[in-house]
């Protein structure tokens, strides 16, 4: 069925001036993926037999980020003729001549719209027909976008720009989504019809629709149904906003899959990350990447994972952590910092101050307190006192730490690596551990401690300290 098939073409050349960056304006990103992904996502489930991107604005960027995603999606080049009725033309050029199907076109900037509002939007187009069918909504506000203007039948005559509008025009709230389905024939008879004359000087792709009608070809515009889908972004407060929507349905599919979200508001989950059922997420928490978190586990509050494996049952309280392993049924934080590179057992602990880089804790092991473990490696069932610093850096080079199974440190240890404390070793309070602990020894490096007696009444005379001291001193006698 020839007439059956599909090509998507994603708008995505534009400059975004309105964004006012650096940034293409459709590679900024909301829940972790940037805006023409969102819409290549949806139309990668579609069954195209082509998609094609339309890139001309800082092209090599867009490119290698839309290429290390999407390989199959084809890039097209727009060249300096400006608009989207160009960005259209130079897609269906690119098509194979053969191709007859129906064109879906999609803006780079519309990263709400989710697959069965574009397969009802195709199967009306085909029911109908059509040479175009136009996704339109009905807006509140409907300032900065294209506006549908019905004849007196109710039928789309054609589609003007804000900036073209008369005041009766902007008056309308029926709005352009900037998402269409063509019949490519009629794509390829009138593009080349349209022209400059407007007051952006481009080539509007809309002016395709009133030159369809005037052909007395069928023209629909499918009203949607969720009006927040079809919202587009062009300016930075567009952008937080659409990131708002986005979330909140990331986080009520996750709500219907049995996860616990407090705070929708203040929890940030992005598109990529995958929780379990009976998770609990507590406020002010954000899910970052591919972060993978298991049952049971309480995240938060106040916590960031980014790119983190959680296992299940740990609690994770107050926390930023980054490319991390944290095992089933551990605690993390309060006011912990996990760095790339750690990986922490079933049954460890992580407590509160305590930095980690590029180190593996032991099942079991425990850094409860105030802590820098850098380069490390821990064995099972290990205690680190309070207050342990593992010296990795020598101004030079990094070097490792190694402690074996059974270890107990004492308080305020500075371990300076490279060295190794044998299994079931135990160091004294305030040990600097410059060379390796054989299995089962006790190191001490402190010197023996030395009180001078009356030191404070012979040198502090008249002080608090001083009088404190012969108070305590006489009822001694
Ligand atoms: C466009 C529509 C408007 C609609 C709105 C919906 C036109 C003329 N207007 O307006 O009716 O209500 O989208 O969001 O189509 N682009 C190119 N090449 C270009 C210019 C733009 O590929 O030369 C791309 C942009 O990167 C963007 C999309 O087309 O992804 C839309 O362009 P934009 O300038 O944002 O159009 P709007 O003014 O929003
Ligand atoms: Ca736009």
């Amino acid at each position: 069925m020839t007439e059956n098939r599909l090509a998507i073409i994603v708008l995505a050349a534009g400059q975004g001036t309105r964004m006012k960056s650096r940034l293409p304006k459709v590679l900024h990103p909301i829940a972790g993926r940037p805006l023409v992904g969102h819409v290549l996502t949806t139309a990668s489930v579609l069954g195209a037999d082509h998609i094609e991107v339309v890139v001309r604005h800082e092209r090599d960027q867009v490119v290698s980020a839309i290429s290390a995603q999407y390989p199959d999606a084809v890039i097209v080049d727009q060249d300096e003729i400006p608009g989207t009725g160009r960005a259209v033309q130079v897609a269906v050029d690119a098509l194979p001549s053969d191709f007859e199907g129906d064109v879906l076109v999609l803006s780079g900037d519309v990263p709400l719209l989710e697959a069965d509002t574009l397969q009802s939007l195709l199967a009306g187009h085909r029911r109908a027909e059509a040479a175009a069918t136009i996704l339109s909504a009905l807006l509140d506000d409907p300032t900065g976008y294209g506006r549908i203007i019905r004849d007196e039948a109710g039928t789309v005559s054609r589609i003007v720009e804000q900036k073209d509008a008369t005041a009766e025009e902007a008056a309308v709230a029926e709005i352009n989504a900037g998402v269409y389905v063509f019949r490519a024939s009629a794509l390829r008879s009138f593009l080349p019809q349209i022209d400059q004359n407007n007051a952006q000087g481009e080539l509007y792709l809309t002016d395709v629709i009133g030159l369809l009608r005037q052909a007395q070809h069928t023209v629909a515009a499918e009203i949607a149904a969720d009006t927040a889908a079809t919202f587009g972004v062009n300016d930075r407060a567009q952008l937080a906003e659409a990131g708002r929507v986005l979330n909140a349905r990331i986080v009520r599919r996750w709500q219907r899959d049995g996860v616990s979200i407090m705070d929708p508001a203040t929890t940030w989950i992005d598109d990529d990350a995958k929780l379990s059922s009976d998770v609990t997420i507590l406020p002010n928490t954000h899910i970052v990447g591919a972060t993978v978190i298991e049952s049971g586990a309480v995240i938060g509050p106040d916590t960031t994972l980014v790119d983190c494996e959680v296992g299940a049952d740990a609690v994770i309280k107050r926390t930023d952590a980054t490319l991390a392993v944290i095992g089933a049924g551990t605690t993390v934080g309060p006011f912990a910092f996990i760095r790339p590179g750690t990986v922490l057992a079933d049954g460890g602990k992580i407590g509160t101050f305590v930095e980690t880089k590029n180190s593996t804790i032991g099942a079991g092991s425990k850094v409860p307190h105030l802590s820098y473990i850098g380069d490390t490696t821990i064995g099972e069932r290990v205690n680190i006192g309070a207050g342990a610093i593992t010296a990795n850096y020598d101004d030079l080079v990094k070097h490792r730490t190694e402690i074996g199974d059974e270890v107990h440190t004492g308080s305020h240890n500075v371990f300076v690596a490279p060295v190794r404390i044998g299994d079931g070793a135990k160091t004294g309070a305030g040990a600097v551990v410059r060379k390796d602990v054989p299995a089962g020894a006790l190191a001490l490096s402190v010197a023996p401690q030395r009180n001078v007696e009356g030191w404070v009444e012979k040198n502090r005379a008249g002080t608090g300290a001083a009088e404190a001291a012969s108070r305590a001193n006489r009822a001694a006698e």
